[in-house]
């Protein structure tokens, strides 16, 4: 039995980690869990964002799945999440983005890994105010993240198979900070000679990948243009309620969705738990159990084929726990 550390989180947090640990219990998962409240929920009760009980319970399970957590907007406390990724230095922030069959998309073949960096850049916090009216946050670019997370990309495409990897940077602005990472890039591509790899521009990505998704592969790129890019991407497979993350490093990791506590629907039963299920599929496979997690894709897949076992975000009529009834029924 493995023991997986769980945060709930809050919004539609608990509704969703309820339906996904349901379902991976129905499913035989040899899991057990060992749950802590993070961020406001974690507040309310203890007056600490972060508890020790949390840090110390990842430093030794070495794998969460977490629920999303509120960050208020332009004041209140730092992100958890920027900060959770900082003090376990999960590095890579790995979100796969493909075209889930029989859903109304718009594309039909989208199939591609953002792998955004995770550490630094406009994120690292380093930001204050000059005076009342003026206010500066400072970009770090460091060769060291940046080749790191270049070599995460190349390692992922040659154990997967994938054809090519694209660099995605504003380096014609920013000749320096952005100009660091596509040269720490292009000296990490020259290790994977077998790998395709090319570099595009950041607001030409996005016309890209809006237009013609189907040409990226495996796309490495920094923390700000990776956390806009894998929300826009999300929006080419059918929204925010599919798509699935880790935050990897070297000792731990965390899954979780992509999605934020989706506050506006909190506590309705209307949340759709599919991205944060994808994520426990791809921690199963991380835990290598293969077995599971196959069966629980093939029940999600089953489910969603039919529109009247879908969410309500997908076009569907069922609320979180339905959805959940009938992907269990399906396993
Ligand atoms: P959001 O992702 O929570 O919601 C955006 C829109 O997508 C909303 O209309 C919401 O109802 C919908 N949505 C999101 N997840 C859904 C799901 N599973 N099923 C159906 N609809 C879903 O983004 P928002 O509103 O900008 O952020 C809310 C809070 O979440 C903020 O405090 C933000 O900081 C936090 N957040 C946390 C993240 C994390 O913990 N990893 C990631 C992103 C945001």
């Amino acid at each position: 039995m493995r023991t997986v550390t769980l945060v709930p989180g809050d919004g539609i947090g608990p509704e969703i980690t309820q339906s996904v640990t349901s379902i991976l219990e129905a499913a035989g998962a040899n899991i057990q869990w060992d749950t802590h409240d993070v961020g406001l929920s974690a507040f309310e009760k203890t007056k600490c964002l972060v508890p020790d009980s949390f840090v110390n319970s990842l430093r030794k399970t070495g794998v969460a799945l977490k629920g999303p957590t509120t960050t208020p907007v332009g004041g209140g406390h730092r992100s958890i999440n920027v900060s959770m990724r900082q003090m376990f230095q999960l590095y890579a922030n790995v979100r796969p983005v493909k075209t889930i069959e029989g859903l109304d998309n718009k594309f039909s073949n989208v199939d591609m890994i953002i792998v955004r960096e995770n550490s630094e850049d406009l994120y690292k916090g380093i930001e204050y105010k000059i005076s009342d009216d003026i206010a500066q946050g400072i970009k770090l670019i460091t060769a060291h993240a940046s080749e790191r997370i270049s070599r995460h990309g190349f390692e992922l495409a040659q154990r997967l198979g994938r054809k090519k990897v694209t660099a995605v940077h504003k380096a014609n602005i920013m000749k320096f900070t952005d100009g660091l990472f596509l040269q720490s890039f292009e000296k990490v591509a020259k290790e994977f000679p077998n790998i395709e790899s090319e570099d595009m521009i950041v607001d030409n990505c996005c016309m890209q990948m809006v237009t013609k998704p189907e040409q990226f592969d495996v796309v490495v790129t920094e923390n700000l243009y990776g956390d806009i890019l894998s929300d826009l991407a999300a929006g080419l497979i059918g929204g925010l309620g599919l798509a699935s993350g880790a935050n990897l490093g070297t000792e731990q990791a965390i899954f979780e969705a992509a999605h934020g506590s989706a506050p506006d629907i909190s506590g309705r039963n209307l949340a759709n738990p599919t991205a944060l299920l994808t994520s426990a599929i791809s921690m199963l496979e991380y835990l290598e159990d293969r077995d599971c997690a196959d069966k629980i894709r093939k029940s999600l897949m089953k489910t969603l084929a039919k529109k009247q076992s879908r969410t309500r975000d997908l076009g569907g009529d069922l609320g979180t726990s339905e959805f959940t009834e009938a992907l269990i029924s399906n396993l």
